[in-house]
């Protein structure tokens, strides 16, 4: 072989043995770390940026959390309300409704992607922005924008074929009762761009998770038959009382959580779930557990009986609960002590970091 060929051979088989090393490192963890809006506890949650961060750490999968805008487009974006990460009240004053929140559904594509995106903030008593978590990303600096769900694909479908990987989605459509209440359909909006994609079935590397079971139902008696899709999908559960409302008696009316959490209905949860996506609050014994000694209960065991995965959310080593004395242990608590199968995570280093550690044990 020429030199200039065993050289260019030597450059080929590192990049090649360091993507495999990277994508084997990743798929054969027996957890699945999800990368919590990216690599979130460093970059801008839902950036492409924070997204690019996460798969150069080596995730399975990615989250998006997706609104819809008034002309009918799909962005990636946590609140369903843009005024905790951008600009929007000093570029659209006036255009709060009366809870005072700048919904997207109420701005069109071309004004959400005027708006600068931020690390996200809360307003103090005086009304100046207070930066959710300190240590992050320095609030207003660099130069972020809100893109569409479309261009998230293809910016990971684009990485998946320079890095030689296939990394998934894992895509949660934000409050589908609100956007029925706006005369907006997100469910059906996401199945298709999923399908216009390629993702179709359960081997397809996707999970569908949402917070509404009403439109989980829908989803799996009615938009994923007529598209002829059938993905993997989750049901998240919450202890918030305001998360998710459905319409009964001709009323839009609170959805009661306790219906997930209770093991008579994981059989019924089993048929339209092949996962479910606790707070991982829920499955520990809070009141008894302290540093050092994490108590955890029988949820995921009960779950577990019934064929359903559990991806609990969200563990964040600059919030941690009381009883865990670094994040450490508390992925220790809930993936090995109640035996989740995987987490969300916003520093999806340190989640992979910890398993791969353990399974070395
Ligand atoms: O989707 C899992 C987790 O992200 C749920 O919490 O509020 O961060 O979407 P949230
Ligand atoms: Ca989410």
């Amino acid at each position: 072989m020429r030199a200039v060929n065993r050289i260019a051979a030597a450059v080929f088989f590192c990049a090649a043995a360091l993507q495999g090393v990277a994508m084997a490192e990743t798929e054969h963890l027996d957890k699945l770390i999800v990368a919590h809006r990216g690599a979130s506890g460093y970059l801008p949650e839902h950036t492409l940026e924070s997204k690019a961060l996460a798969y150069a750490m080596g995730v399975p999968y990615l989250e998006q959390d997706l609104a819809m805008t008034k002309d009918d487009h799909l962005i990636v974006i946590h609140d369903h309300y843009l005024d905790r990460v951008t600009d929007v009240a000093d570029k659209f004053p006036g255009r709060a409704r009366e809870d005072g929140r700048y919904y997207a559904i109420d701005f069109t594509l071309a004004e959400i992607k005027s708006l600068n995106f931020t690390e996200g903030f809360n307003l103090d008593e005086n009304g100046q922005r207070v930066q959710g978590y300190p240590g992050r990303f320095p609030m207003f600096t660099s130069t972020f924008k809100i893109h569409t769900f479309e261009e998230e694909i293809e910016f990971i479908q684009g990485m998946n074929k320079t890095m030689g990987g296939n990394v998934g989605l894992y895509v949660e459509t934000k409050a589908p009762w609100l956007h029925k209440q706006n005369g907006k359909d997100i469910s059906k909006a996401t199945l298709e761009v999923l399908k216009k994609y390629g993702y179709t079935s359960k081997d397809s590397p996707v999970y569908f998770q949402t917070f509404d079971w009403p439109d989980l139902k829908y989803v799996k008696d009615e938009l994923m038959p007529a598209l002829g899709m059938d993905l993997k999908t989750v049901i998240l559960v919450t202890s918030s009382p305001d998360e998710t409302y459905e319409l009964k008696d001709g009323k839009w009316q609170r959805f009661d959580y306790h219906y997930l959490i209770d093991p008579q209905n994981f059989a019924e949860l089993a048929r339209y779930a092949d996962g479910v996506g606790p707070d991982y609050h829920m499955l520990i014994d809070e009141e008894s557990s302290k540093p050092g000694d994490i108590k955890v209960n029988k949820l995921v065991e009960q779950y577990h009986k019934h064929g359903l995965q559990v991806h609990p959310y969200t563990i964040r080593k600059d919030q941690l609960p009381p009883y865990a004395a670094d994040v450490n242990e508390l992925y220790d608590a809930v993936l090995y002590k109640a035996g989740a199968d995987g987490v969300f995570t916003d520093f999806p280093d340190l989640g992979i970091a910890f398993v791969k550690n353990k399974e070395q044990q």
